[in-house]
């Protein structure tokens, strides 16, 4: 049966006593696993950026049960915070606002800020009470940011998760929860409240417009000078396997251009049809962008395991709602390194 429908609350128990003795948990929440840790732990949060192979310099989300905890973790956050927590949370949205003091270097990055989430996920929610029970402390918290080694592809299963870092002693997680696939499929939207204006740091399935009318002002991208976001680095996201965009209607051209090299290519189903030898796994695109957006990251894992050596992926449709799906393929072709021949 499915994973994702029943919680296994003695696995979930596990994993809380792991988290509070210090230990690493891969769990699902809506968008992608994360990697948590005991937010409080300094040395199970640097055990993370290890486990990822991730610079310590980089911040990480702070997952929390409720917006209660919100005052726990930082300072004077404004009045739009509340509200956004109060209309979105549980669910999709991370908030960066100004630190408190509990909020310690290492989940900061040494910035001033610190991101925080609260999981609508059935199991991160009965991990994080669980682990809150534990602690004896209602605004206890994971540090979490997605369970995949850095800069590869994020995770929506638990096997994507095994395959990437694997459990101890093999492996260098401790525990990996198995709720089924992710429901939302990429990673949660992020707004930075921590200066005077509100900015889109990170695009998630709650999009700009959502944010802005229920802030009641513009939410521009963030700047050059925006706070490090590794999700706001080119290279993120990205296949091992070299990946191009290509609008939809050039794609039997390029392909036919790329005569000799194994292609793996994702298009929608009327533009699947008569493809040359070469092409080794051909994958159907979802038509509609949040069934797009829940199976891209698997997508792009069987894409990059086909044994192809370039993948062509013919553009989505334009739009607010395919914001979030098209920035995830941007940068997964931004990473590619051009081939020697120029194509
Ligand atoms: O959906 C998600 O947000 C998932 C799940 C596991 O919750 N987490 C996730 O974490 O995507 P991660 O670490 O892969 O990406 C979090 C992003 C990073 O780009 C990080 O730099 C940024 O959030 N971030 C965290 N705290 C920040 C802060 N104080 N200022 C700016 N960016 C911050
Ligand atoms: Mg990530």
């Amino acid at each position: 049966m499915t994973a994702g429908l029943t919680i296994d609350a003695a696995a979930v128990e596990q994993a809380a006593a792991l988290l509070a003795a210090g230990g690493l948990v891969a769990f699902p929440t809506e968008t992608v696993y994360g990697l948590g840790a005991d937010a409080d732990n300094v040395d199970a949060v640097r055990a993370i950026f290890a486990a990822k192979g991730r610079p310590a310099d980089h911040p990480v989300i702070v997952h929390v049960l409720g917006a209660e905890a919100i005052d726990a973790w930082s300072a004077g956050a404004p009045t739009a915070a509340r509200r956004l927590a109060r209309v979105f949370w549980p669910g999709p949205l991370t908030l960066v606002l100004p630190r408190s003091a509990r909020a310690h270097d290492a989940l900061t990055g040494g910035q001033a800020s610190v991101g925080l989430r609260c999981p609508a996920h059935p199991w991160a929610r009965a991990l994080l009470a669980a682990f809150a029970a534990l602690r004896a402390d209602p605004s206890a918290a994971l540090a979490a940011p997605s369970a995949n080694s850095f800069g590869r592809i994020s995770p929506t299963t638990a096997a994507h998760v095994r395959a990437d870092l694997g459990e101890k002693p093999a492996g260098r997680v401790d525990l990996i929860l198995d709720g089924g696939p992710c429901p939302v499929g990429i990673e949660s939207t992020i707004v930075d409240l921590s200066t005077a204006t509100p900015r889109l740091l990170r695009h998630g399935s709650i999009t700009r417009r959502q944010i802005e009318a229920t802030i009641g002002c513009e939410v521009p991208d963030a700047g050059g000078n925006a706070p490090r976001a590794s999700g706001g680095l080119e290279s993120h996201y990205a296949p091992r396997t070299r990946l191009e965009l290509v609008p939809a209607t050039g794609l039997p051209a390029r392909i036919n251009a790329l005569r000799g090299t194994r292609l793996a290519v994702l298009a929608p189903a009327a533009a699947l049809l008569d493809w040359p030898a070469d092409v080794v796994l051909r994958l159907v695109a979802p038509a509609d962008s949040t069934e797009y957006a829940r199976r891209l990251y698997a997508l792009l894992h069987r894409l990059d395991e086909s044994g192809a050596a370039r993948i062509l992926v013919a553009a989505p449709p334009q739009g607010e709602a395919w914001e979030a799906v098209h920035d995830r393929l941007r940068r997964a072709a931004a990473a590619a390194e051009p081939a020697e021949d120029g194509t």
